[in-house]
């Protein structure tokens, strides 16, 4: 262990997951437990910008790894994304004898943890949001936890579904990505779900339900993801499908958007477990010396990626590359990236096409 960690602080950033008081935990006792001290700081970067944060036992994170939210607190800072801001937040740490932090949060918590560490302040960054849209992890703390609340609010609807021989369009939240609404599709068992990753064709799905409902199913469940309205460029776009398909399906419809419901609520075991593991890979990792990493799961093992070839990573997942963003990296780390990438949507659309094939 580097002996120069003293006292690390920890943070929750961006929009909270269930699951990130799990993380806070498991970065507190396993940094206690190597004799370093733990600064709780509060709504993430401004609690670094503007002083907020105190030292914490392992009593002040009990009773947390079951609790939805972040008791933490998160804010987006706009301050910190400014030099004068980060500063300010290198200040507090030199302060306050912070000698390293632990991040919990998705993109922007990272390109945070990247500015502190060019600044001399070693961070490893936790991924959490429930929208599992951090490529370079397969899963991220809060994913599990809101499929299950998706899950158990369809079959809710179902059950009603079924006794008055509806349809329920549902709006799943998961910004860009339709891992949530996949996910909690095929659990629930639904007639259609329309991501962005995949391309939809919305008149053929419809005759297949219209075939269906005469082969006498009653309850239709549709998925969509909270991403697909603005791609389509019609703001209005989960509400106008569930119309069209009461118009031509003759069955009645009613649209369900459970928005933050779906970030709320106590974390799931896999959540919890995740969380635990992740916490105490990033103390390790940090108190080894190491900083500007990412922790996360590959092939059911905890990895780590460098911050920076995380973020490219997740630009090409997204078709989002900017110019320039690959000149650092070799012929083969491009050509890594690229498999990997490759294997992410692979697995994504074999998911989709399962779904599809179960779905009347
Ligand atoms: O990233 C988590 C998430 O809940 C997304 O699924 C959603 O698009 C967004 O945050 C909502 O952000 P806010 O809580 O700021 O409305």
């Amino acid at each position: 262990m580097a002996t120069k960690f003293r006292r690390i602080g920890v943070l929750t950033s961006g929009g909270d997951a269930p699951g990130m008081n799990a993380a806070v935990r498991a970065v507190t006792r396993a940094a206690l437990d190597k004799g370093v001290e733990v600064m709780g700081i509060y709504e993430g970067y401004k609690g670094l910008v503007h002083p907020n944060l105190r030292k914490f036992t392992a009593r002040d994170v009990s009773n947390i790894v079951s609790r939805g939210g972040t008791t933490l607190l998160s804010d987006r800072c706009l301050e910190f994304k400014e030099e004068e801001g980060m500063q300010k937040a290198i200040k507090t740490c030199k302060d306050n004898q912070i000698d390293g932090i632990i991040a919990i949060g998705g993109d922007g918590t990272f390109r945070g943890a990247t500015d502190l560490s060019v600044r001399g302040i070693p961070t490893i960054g936790i991924p959490a949001t429930i929208d599992n849209d951090i490529t370079s992890t397969e899963y991220s703390i809060g994913f599990d936890t809101a499929v299950n609340t998706a899950v158990e609010l369809i079959d809710k609807l179902r059950d009603t579904c079924e006794s008055h021989a509806r349809c329920n369009v549902v709006e799943i939240m998961g910004r860009n990505a339709g891992w949530v609404a996949l996910e909690a599709g095929i659990a629930t068992g639904a007639s259609a779900i329309v991501i962005n990753e995949v391309a939809f064709d919305e008149e053929k799905v419809i005759n297949e339900i219209i075939e269906a409902k005469k082969s006498g199913k009653r309850n239709f469940i549709v998925c969509i993801a909270e991403g697909v309205p603005a791609v389509l460029g019609d703001k209005l776009y989960s509400e106008n499908f569930a119309k069209r398909f009461e118009e031509k399906t003759g069955i009645e419809t009613k649209f369900v958007r459970p928005a933050h419901i779906l970030r709320g609520g106590n974390p799931t075991m896999r959540d919890r477990l995740l969380a635990t593991q992740l916490g105490s890979e990033a103390v390790k990792l940090l108190l080894d010396g190491q900083s500007d990493l990412v922790v996360g799961v590959r092939d059911d093992k905890i990895v780590s990626t460098e911050i920076g070839y995380a973020l490219k990573l997740d630009r090409m997942y997204k078709g989002t590359l900017k110019d320039g963003d690959l000149d650092k990296y070799t012929n083969v780390q491009v050509a890594e990236m690229k498999i990997y990438c490759e294997k992410r949507n692979a697995d994504l659309r074999a998911l989709y096409e399962m779904a599809y094939e179960m779905a009347h």
